[in-house]
């Protein structure tokens, strides 16, 4: 118990220290290509035990690959497929302990043994997805996803200007 719980609070420090420094480093541009590429490099360095970081955005009925850091990845992920395409379909964080026990995995880097996805909402509609993988067993918990919805939110607030015009379109769209 006494480890768990020294575990936890590590793990909140260390995502509270991200979103720290990416709130730094976002906080002056507005570009999402841009902003995208560093938040993938900040969590590849930060991070422990990743191999595959990075952004899927929306298109057109399907995830487009974005900016990441890791070994080449498939270009094109339909909604509802695959664990970036699940977490799309339902706009909800998918967790994956075991990716080889997820029907329909798409296994772009071999070496991954389990993934997180979050997705990108903006007042309810999606934009895309953040996609994390690790070349270890059951790498990610509900922690883990809590730290990462924080980093999306501190990524997704860094494209929108401070005076928000697009919101309230897009909450009127719904
Ligand atoms: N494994 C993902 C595909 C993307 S790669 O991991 C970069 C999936 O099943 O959706």
């Amino acid at each position: 118990m006494q480890v768990s719980t020294t575990a936890n609070a590590e793990k909140f420090a260390l995502y509270q220290q991200v979103c720290e420094q990416l709130n730094n480093l976002l906080v002056n541009e507005r570009n999402m290509v841009a902003n995208a590429a560093n938040t993938a490099a900040l969590l590849k360095q930060h991070l422990p035990d990743l191999n595959w970081v990075g952004f899927y955005f929306a298109e057109e009925g399907e995830l487009v690959l974005g900016p990441f850091q890791g070994q080449v990845a498939c270009t094109r992920i339909g909604f509802g497929k695959g664990v970036c395409g699940k977490a799309a379909a339902d706009q909800k964080t998918v967790i994956v302990p075991d990716v080889n026990k997820f029907e329909g995995h798409i296994a772009c880097d071999k070496a991954s043994r389990s993934e997180i996805v979050v997705p990108l909402l903006n007042w309810g509609k999606l934009r895309g997805v953040l996609d994390v993988d690790s070349p270890i067993l059951d790498r990610f918990d509900e922690d883990d996803q809590e730290g990462l919805e924080s980093v999306v939110a501190v990524f997704m607030a860094s494209l929108v200007s401070d005076d928000m015009p697009d919101l309230s379109e897009e909450a009127a769209i719904g």
